[in-house]
């Protein structure tokens, strides 16, 4: 796709679909003046009229707009743009993001629109620093990319088609390309989210991320069954001991650009869960809820889009990531109730729940993150339906050993408009956990704080070093589409992770 500023005047803009954000400032919005001009004020007559919305994602679109080149004009309401950060989740930044992506998915829609612009995206904002006008470029460019692509891979008549040309008016060049690597890395992780699992297991996903490492320029080792046996991981070899799938564990090195000093060059760690399918193994789970677990992958996805956005963006922080990619089935030599297993750390587990996998998995990723002596952890996993429960679907539950660090992780999600909230960790939490014949079972007692006694069994696996735990159970995955983004992946918390890295 080719994304770069446009440089033909607005009016003589000769695209299938000009995208122009409208917000309840949009009388000093240059943007809207001058096409307002070029079409003999009829835009703001619709606007006045109420033919036209400034509401929030809202859209409308006048085909052949008299007085423009552009085939089409599509507006999306930014809502109100004069206000400065609320609590509500809605930043500055996320709405850019979400209406630029709002408005993509409107043309990627409709079939014939193969060349699109976008303007007016981030003069509505009254922004105080030039920092945060460029973080408000740089998203809704990441948003005019991604919003366009859906998880319709496999229709022969496919549902959108996102566009083969993108040109931004009033964006910087650095910028564009900026938001383009930003918008491309959470396509990737959406992509990979909406795989069916016949088409990613293990192997296939290790070689997206070994293509993905050559195409970015970071380092990927795959880890097969046969090393992983030999690194003793047996409480990942447990989950993935049922399918015919081997087991991979991916580790992505990037070392940072230009790091000055010895602190500076501890890496970060992005542990990822990566279970291609999820049937619940012997514990199985009912038709309804298999019928998406081929999302359970999207924490290892979140890992490999993070990385590839943060090498190909140069930033200085040295990452590694690991993903720990298996298959949760059913087969005659698959993982029973009652089986101990011996997990890489040492540490013993009785297994009471065959769908409890994930934090199997994770305990022996977390524990080779540690020979890596990474300054922190964060791990993105697809871990329990009780962190739905707990905060619905579309909020990332933040469970962490480190109030500091969780701060930040909190601070980044808020600046972008994401949405994540903390769940406590009280030490009680983890009184649930302790094993009857081994040092700890893969579940708490009954129901109740499942997304929090998840998190006490990974913290079991961090070595008290300063770790972040993100459940992303709900908002990894759309069962149906948002304006900004189509049912199915979502790519949530990359947006968040590099803010994190490089505010
Ligand atoms: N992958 C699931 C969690 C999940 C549920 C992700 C819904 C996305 C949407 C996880 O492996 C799981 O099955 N967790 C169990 C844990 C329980 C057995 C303690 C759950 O949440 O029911
Ligand atoms: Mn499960
Ligand atoms: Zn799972």
């Amino acid at each position: 796709m080719i994304v770069q500023s446009a440089t033909d005047p607005i009016h003589e803009c000769n695209v299938d679909s000009l995208i122009v954000a409208l917000g309840s400032d949009w009388e000093n919005s240059p943007t809207i003046t001058e096409l307002d001009i070029r079409m003999s004020g009829r835009l703001s007559q619709w606007i006045r009229d109420g033919e036209l919305s400034t509401k929030a994602m809202k859209t409308a679109t006048i085909l052949t707009p008299i007085g423009l080149q552009a085939k089409s004009l599509t507006v999306v309401g930014l809502g109100k743009t004069k206000e400065g950060k609320t609590n509500d989740g809605d930043s500055q930044i996320g709405i850019a993001f979400r209406a630029a992506a709002t408005g993509a998915k409107v043309a990627s829609q409709a079939k014939i629109r193969k060349t699109i612009a976008f303007a007016g995206f981030s003069e509505n904002f009254s922004s105080e620093s030039s920092a945060l006008q460029a973080a408000i470029s740089q998203s809704a460019v990441a948003g005019s990319i991604t919003g366009g692509y859906g998880q319709d891979l496999f229709k022969s008549e496919p549902a959108m088609s996102p566009p083969e040309t993108i040109l931004w008016y009033d964006i910087t060049d650095d910028l564009i390309q900026r938001g383009k690597i930003v918008g491309e890395s959470m396509t990737l992780v959406k992509r990979l989210v909406n795989l069916p699992p016949n088409y990613l297991y293990p192997e296939s996903f290790a070689d997206e991320a070994i293509a993905t490492g050559l195409e970015a320029g970071f380092q990927v080792e795959v880890w097969d069954e046969a090393k992983l046996i030999a690194e003793e991981c047996n409480s990942l070899l447990a989950v993935s001991k049922g399918s015919t799938r081997p087991p991979r564990l991916c580790i992505f090195r990037y070392p940072g650009a230009e790091a000055e000093n010895e602190s500076e060059n501890a890496p970060i760690a992005l542990i990822g869960k990566g279970v291609t399918f999820d049937s619940g193994g012997y514990s199985i789970k009912p038709t309804d809820g298999m019928l998406t677990m081929k999302c359970d992958m999207a924490g290892a996805a979140t890992v490999l889009g993070i990385i590839r956005a943060a090498s190909l963006l140069k930033i200085r922080q040295p990452i590694i990531g690991l993903v720990g990619l298996v298959e949760n089935m059913v087969a005659g030599n698959a993982m029973k109730l009652g089986d101990v297993l011996t997990a890489r750390s040492g540490k013993t587990i009785e297994v009471h729940n065959t769908d409890a996998e994930g934090r199997l998995v994770l305990a022996d990723v977390l524990n080779v993150a540690l020979d890596y002596s990474p300054s922190r952890l964060i791990d993105f996993a697809t871990l329990t339906g009780a962190c739905c429960v707990a905060l619905g679907n579309d909020v990332v539950g933040v469970m962490s050993n480190d109030t500091e660090l969780q701060t930040r992780v909190l601070d980044a999600a808020s600046s972008v408009g994401e949405y994540a909230w903390p769940l406590p960790m009280f030490p009680y939490f983890a009184e649930q956990i302790a094993g009857k014949v081994a040092d700890i079972k893969n579940v708490g007692e009954g129901r109740w704080g499942g997304a929090i006694t998840a998190a006490k069994f990974l913290e079991q696996f961090v070595d008290e070093k300063p770790w972040v735990h993100l459940d992303i159970a709900g908002p990894a995955f759309l069962d149906s589409a948002k304006s900004w983004c189509d049912a199915g992946g979502t790519a949530t918390m990359v947006r968040t992770i590099l803010q994190l890295l490089e505010p």
